[in-house]
């Protein structure tokens, strides 16, 4: 049975596909079978950050639709599979129709990473309907953490017990000079439970993720990646 865990936020554009490619990625180095799912429905792009777009036939609406065998809908990229997300919504797509579609793939991975949409609405259902565990991924400014706190709540609400946060492109610098939060005050605003925190990345924002072990957020998604195993790595920054 797979760790089904999606990757979530409320506002759009904190870094969810991101750190869904990098933990995915690191979880693979560790010799896990891993597959990514997108469930941006109209916006999907795991598929162009781990370089396979070209690639792509069926999309997880056709596995749902009997177009394809669920197993013709993935996209190997480097150890890591991919199911991409279908480009437009379809009433047939539903919390359950999707829950059970992703059940399908339960028995062949160890983890499965969904990779919500922004917003809480359908999309967040239907990404985090399959789901046992939730990483909430909000940036230190005071609009992002509210979406975040909220995006929480909702899930707490459906009954999901396992949230953790994630504080990325954090900023020490803009931490002194109040633009964003520090990172206690991240912790009580959102009152979920902290699994890391990323620090801003250039890299990333080229599309270089997970790619070199000098890359100031490598460390910290392997350490996420570890907490995520629920190995004991003391929260203190390294950076
Ligand atoms: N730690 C980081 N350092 C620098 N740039 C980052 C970092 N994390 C993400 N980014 C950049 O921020 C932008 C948004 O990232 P990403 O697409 O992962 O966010 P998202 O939450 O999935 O967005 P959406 O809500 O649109 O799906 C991208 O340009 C990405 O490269
Ligand atoms: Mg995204």
């Amino acid at each position: 049975m797979a760790e089904k865990i999606v990757i979530a936020s409320g506002k759009g554009g904190v870094g969810k596909t991101s750190c869904c490619v990098a933990i995915g990625k690191e979880l693979a180095r560790r010799e896990h079978s891993v597959l990514l799912v997108d469930g941006d429905i109209g916006l999907r792009s795991l598929d162009v950050l781990l370089g396979v777009s070209e690639r792509i036939v069926y999309d997880w609406g056709d596995v749902i639709k009997g177009n394809c065998m669920k197993d013709t809908a993935l996209v190997n990229a480097g150890g890591i599979d991919l199911l991409t997300c279908p480009l437009h919504f379809d009433e047939t797509y539903t919390p359950e129709s999707v829950k059970e579609m992703i059940m399908l793939f339960d028995g062949d991975y160890d983890y499965i990473l969904i990779d919500a949409p922004a917003g809480i609405d359908t999309g967040f259902e239907l990404a985090s309907s399959a789901a046992d565990r939730a990483l909430i991924v909000s940036t230190a400014d005071r609009v992002c953490v509210r979406s975040a706190s909220r995006a929480g709540e909702k899930l707490e609400q459906a009954g999901m017990r396992d949230i953790r946060l994630i504080i990325n492109r954090f900023r020490r610098k803009s931490v002194a000079s109040r633009k964003l939060l520090n990172i206690d005050k991240v912790i009580d605003e959102t009152m979920l439970q902290l699994i890391g925190v990323v620090p801003e990345d250039e890299n990333i924002t080229f599309g270089k993720v997970m790619e070199r072990k000098s890359q100031p957020s490598y460390d910290a998604f392997v350490r996420i990646a570890g907490r995520i195993k629920k190995e004991q790595i003391p929260l203190t920054l390294k950076f």
